[in-house]
């Protein structure tokens, strides 16, 4: 099959999410909700399986470290004490034409994007240098200036009438009923971290936890996003999956690097090819950190972040402290070098924070996949998903190779006593190549056929979804067949 460019590509990803029960637009029937998506009944299966393995790999798999599940409303000073009532802003500018509102910073990068495009780097650099520049708060108006000396114009009117930069706060705030007048002004929360952190001496104290531990925890986030696009990459409510790893201070930097190498390695572990991946170290690094990277993936449209791993110092546990004039200190009682005890510090923080639906769009674009299938006599083709079975919506498809002849009721009998171990899906309408292929485009591991022969001598067809290879084997096999090809222990081991 001709090779697609990345755009069509991108597109095709997109309606077979929504073709297939992955990811609806929210609200459709009232022309959608912008940057709002709703899962269908595949993509919660593929959403809660990458939780899954998240969790597992972060939680379970590490003595150290626990998972909680905060709520989303907290105290609003908890949004004063982070920072992100005064600083959590986005610089926008609207072109006075069009009315459209556009991220002052976004219209530089896409200029810089196609300065690289068109072989002009030494003007692409200087750009990013004076954009990283102007982008503090006394410097904003700065970014007017680069945005009229390069001659941006607005993508819909095609004017360079540009307003001031103005900042533009990226929380959503709603009313609080029971709370005093005055100070009912809550916020959704625009990251799960505060939800750990407001609970460290909590989870510390209860759970009896020792330096260095860790703390996770996965939930929606909301953002009001100036600009939201490319599809679930960019949304205004969103999930995340966020662990904090608590450290003595001055083993901050070495946590850093381990962290910044283990997680690479769980998504690596999916078997993406390596060079889809890479680190973008911040060298401008956010007021609270000391390090930084992003773990980037070559989506259609270039790298861009997946995760980001932060070394956030003792910035937060500090200001809610002060905030909430509530100790925020762990009692370290190991010796130290002279053989005295640690003593009592606010520890120091590694954060590695994933978005779980840029996870799920990287898994369904690095899946997808359209293979032509032709032969001399005959013109074929089929979608494919190849997702790792672990994070496969259903493991396996039973199907009865015809509708009668006890062969449904054997089919059923044999799903009944997979449904329990694997999700399983029964099919018997149209003929068996259909159903394999249907199965193919949802990625589903396994298709077990039974036949006449199974109802003879136990055995059935199991056909593999990569290779199309069919074996025929004992009904009594096939839990441990299966079992074995989606066990978590394939990329956590
Ligand atoms: N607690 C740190 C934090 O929130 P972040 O870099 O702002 O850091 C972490 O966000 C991750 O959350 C990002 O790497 C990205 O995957 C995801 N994310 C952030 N904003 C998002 C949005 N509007 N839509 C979807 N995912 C988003």
């Amino acid at each position: 099959m001709a090779q697609k460019n990345n755009d069509e590509q991108f597109k095709n990803v997109i309606s077979h999410a929504k073709e297939y029960g992955f990811v609806f637009q929210s609200s459709e029937i009232y022309d959608g909700l912008s940057a709002v998506y709703d899962y269908g009944q595949l993509g919660a299966e593929l959403k809660n399986n990458i939780k899954t393995y998240w969790w597992k790999a972060m939680v379970q798999m590490h003595e150290n470290i626990v998972g909680i599940d905060s709520a989303i409303f907290m105290h609003p000073k908890v949004w004063k004490a982070s920072g992100h009532v005064d600083g959590f802003n986005d610089p926008m500018i609207d072109n006075k034409d069009s009315k459209k509102r556009y991220r002052a910073d976004q219209l530089l990068e896409d200029k810089i994007a196609r300065y690289e495009k068109d072989g002009k780097t030494d003007k692409a650099a200087k750009l990013q240098a004076d954009m990283d520049a102007a982008l503090t708060a006394e410097n904003l108006p700065q970014l007017k200036v680069l945005i009229e000396e390069h001659e941006i114009a607005c993508p819909v009117s095609g004017t360079k009438n540009w307003t001031e930069v103005r900042q533009f706060n990226l929380m959503f705030s709603t009313q609080f009923g029971a709370m005093a007048e005055g100070s009912d002004e809550v916020y959704l929360r625009p990251e799960t971290a505060q939800g750990i952190f407001v609970n460290f001496l909590n989870v510390q104290k209860s759970g009896r936890m020792k330096i260095p531990f860790g703390i996770a925890q996965i939930g929606k986030a909301f953002r009001n996003e100036v600009i939201a696009r490319q599809f679930i990459m960019r949304m205004r409510e969103f999930e995340q999956m966020e662990m904090q790893f608590f450290v003595r201070p001055g083993e901050d930097k070495k946590w850093f690097e381990y962290w910044k190498e283990a997680r690479l390695k769980w998504h690596q572990a999916l078997g993406t090819a390596p060079e889809k991946y890479r680190y973008h170290d911040h060298v401008k690094l956010a007021h609270y950190a000391n390090a930084a990277t992003d773990i980037e993936f070559e989506f259609p449209f270039g790298f861009k972040e997946v995760e980001g791993i932060h070394s956030r110092t003792d910035f937060d546990l500090t200001q809610h402290q002060e905030y909430s004039g509530k100790k925020m200190q762990y009692f370290d009682n190991d010796l130290n070098e002279d053989g005295k005890p640690f003593g009592n510090y606010v520890p120091y923080v590694i954060e590695t924070s994933i978005g779980l639906d840029r996870m799920f769009l990287l898994t369904m674009i690095n899946a997808f996949e359209e293979q032509d299938l032709s032969t001399e006599d005959k013109q074929d083709s089929r979608t494919l998903l190849r997702l790792h079975p672990a994070l496969a919506p259903y493991k396996v498809a039973v199907f009865p190779l015809t509708k009668k002849d006890g062969l449904p009721e054997k089919a059923r009998e044999i799903m009944n006593t997979l449904k329990f171990d694997f999700n399983c899906i029964y099919e018997e309408k149209d003929a068996i190549g259909k159903r394999y292929r249907r199965q193919d485009a949802i990625g589903t591991p396994f298709c077990i056929t039974v036949d006449h022969q199974s109802l003879e001598d136990h055995t059935v067809t199991i056909r593999h979804r990569d290779s199309m290879d069919q074996e025929r084997v004992a009904i009594a096999d096939l839990a441990d067949i299966v079992g074995k090809a989606v066990s978590w222990k394939t990329l956590l081991a």
